[in-house]
């Protein structure tokens, strides 16, 4: 007589390990965000720092370079600067009626001595050849981004792998969290005020956005730029994130036993507070869109700048 036929579903095999690193069982795609977050990063990396060093590019990594027009045009930092006759000349000769303000916020405020935009124009008496402007500036949100305690947890996991997510084995048996060489982490809220004051100076270069100089009779003008509109959100955005840190939540409201007390909910610390804690809710929104956000701000003014593309603008 025939054997019986094996009428159970054979269990599928189960590919989760126990043991050694990366070891989970999870099922899910847990290891898609951190190779996505790393990703990020090293693309934002790459970009920022040619940007940064643009300036001192050889020409060959540069766009083409377009004869009379200003440095600040050429390398794409600032689209309103006029030639060594004090004209707008090249403008015309590229058919632009009007000339937009926009800086990029990589170079933001402007401070070398060539520069001719915004109220710290100028501060620093070095010329462009001399060091990249974008070095006086990035220094500070940049530690301030990498010391920013979602990012720290984002980038331990992208790149340290520490851990590699919840629920998975680290490849490695010691954990010491942020002691020792980490220590420095806690610079955070000392870059704080300077990441504040980038906001102003965005802001101020928003709102200079507005304003066109008239190619064919110099007279100031005022419209909207695509450009306008970028670098308006690029403020917001970069507002937004900065406003829901950690630490600026801490400061504003730290220190109490009692929120409401004695003020039932009014005094100012608690308010604002309150208004901190509405960024700080969505901080990692804020960070993602802010800091791709900003990449892309430099990158529209830098093909403006360039005469790679037309600024696109109506005036009022
Ligand atoms: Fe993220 Fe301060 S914690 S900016």
């Amino acid at each position: 007589m025939a054997p019986p036929r094996e009428t159970m579903a054979t269990p599928a095999k189960d590919k989760t390990r126990t043991e050694g690193a990366f070891a989970t069982e999870r099922r899910d795609l847990w290891w898609l965000a951190p190779v996505t977050i790393a990703f990020g990063f090293t693309m934002f990396i790459v970009y920022s720092t040619y940007r940064a060093l643009y300036t001192h590019m050889p020409a060959a990594l540069q766009l083409p370079f377009i004869e009379n027009l200003p440095d600040a045009v050429n390398l794409g930092i600032y689209t309103g600067a006029t030639d060594a006759a004090g004209s707008y000349a090249w403008a015309e000769q590229m058919g632009w009626e009007v000339v937009p303000h926009y800086l990029s916020p990589f170079y933001s405020p402007c401070l070398g001595a060539g520069c001719q935009h915004g109220p710290l124009a100028g501060l620093f008496p070095f010329e462009v050849g001399t060091i990249s402007p974008a070095f006086y500036i990035l220094w500070a949100p940049l530690m301030f981004r990498v010391t920013c305690y979602y990012y720290r947890k984002a980038y331990y996991r992208a790149y340290f792998a520490d851990p590699p997510a919840c629920g998975v084995e680290e490849p490695r048996d010691a954990y010491e969290g942020e002691s020792k060489f980490l220590l420095w982490q806690n610079l955070h809220r000392w870059f704080l005020p300077f990441s504040l004051a980038l906001i102003v100076f965005l802001t101020y270069d928003g709102i200079y956005a507005f304003q066109f100089t008239d190619v064919a009779t110099g007279e100031t003008r005022y419209g909207i730029g695509l450009g306008t509109a970028v670098l308006m959100l690029n403020a917001i955005l970069l507002a937004g994130y900065t406003f829901g840190c950690h630490a600026l939540r801490h400061i504003v409201g730290g220190g109490k036993d009692c929120m409401t007390c004695p003020k039932n909910g009014q005094s100012l610390s608690y308010r604002s507070w309150k208004f901190v804690s509405f960024f700080n809710r969505r901080h990692m929104m804020w960070a993602w869109l802010s800091l791709f956000w900003v990449a892309f701000a430099d990158f529209y003014v830098w093909l403006v700048a360039s005469g790679t593309i037309d600024p696109i603008v109506w005036i009022f």
